[in-house]
């Protein structure tokens, strides 16, 4: 299983603080938000990793992480030109993902859980993490049934048929490669992981698993002030 976690974008939301760095680099609590999606992989087992980055602060990444000896990993980089689509990892990733299975995570995405055993036990087709919120217009939106096999998949609905959000994990076979080339962007000119994983349910091969723990997706200033809450919480209550 290779992992990549995507950490490019612009940030917008979160000027100025990103107007000399990345989103990825600022600090939560105390550490910068981008080992955070790395110690999620890491805890699942998966140590080969890609990071996918903007070309502005590029260098910051690699004098931050480095080759990944120091955290007993291999990391590879690539540059995503534009922010073009969350899907578009997996064009960019082609060659290093190779044959293998993938487990994307976004860059800004913070997670309690361990996902040790939803990974291990990924055998083909898709497999997404859900998480129940009150705010659903704001994410991709799964609907599921008692199986929890996939029902309905929708990215930023007005009306959402479900509370569960799509979180930034998702674990897909080889053949999200071929998928990403199939698809066209979207209206906002975005090749859409939403769009990928609607393919995965076409075939009838997208399952859903829950998370227990707390989710954040720090690309707000609210939600970048939480995570930093959060995670001096845990800190603390460590010492
Ligand atoms: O956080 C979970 C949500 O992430 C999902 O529920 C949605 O289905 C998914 O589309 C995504 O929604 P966002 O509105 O949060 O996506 P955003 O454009 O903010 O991108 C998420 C992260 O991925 C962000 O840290 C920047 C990075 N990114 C995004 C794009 C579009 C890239 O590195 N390159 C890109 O081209």
């Amino acid at each position: 299983m290779k992992g990549i976690i995507l950490a490019g974008g612009a940030g917008t939301r979160l000027r100025p603080l990103t107007k000399i760095t990345s989103k990825q680099l600022l600090p939560v609590y105390d550490k910068p938000m981008v080992f955070y999606p790395l110690e999620t992989l890491k805890a699942a087992g998966i140590t080969d990793i890609l990071f996918i980055i903007a070309p502005s602060n590029s260098g910051d990444f690699l004098n931050l992480l480095g080759s990944g000896n120091e955290f007993g990993c291999d990391f590879t980089y690539e540059i995503q030109d534009s922010p073009d689509g969350i899907a578009q990892a997996f064009l960019i990733g082609e060659k290093f993902i190779g044959n293998d299975e993938v487990t994307l995570i976004l860059g800004d995405n913070l997670f309690e859980d361990d996902f040790s055993e939803a990974i291990d036990s990924f055998e083909t087709g898709a497999r997404v993490f859900a998480k129940k919120v009150s705010d659903a217009q704001r994410f991709g939106v799964v609907d599921f049934d008692d199986e929890f096999k996939a029902k309905h998949i929708e990215e930023k609905p007005k009306n959402p048929k479900s509370d569960y959000a799509v979180t930034g994990l998702y674990v897909y076979d080889n053949t999200v490669i071929e998928k990403a080339k199939s698809l066209a962007p979207s209206a906002r000119g975005e090749l859409e992981i939403t769009d990928i994983n609607n393919l995965y349910l076409e075939e009838g091969t997208l399952d859903v698993r829950l998370v227990n723990g707390r989710w954040l997706d720090c690309g707000t200033m609210e939600s970048l002030y939480e995570a930093t809450t959060m995670m001096r919480e845990k800190v603390l209550a460590k010492k």
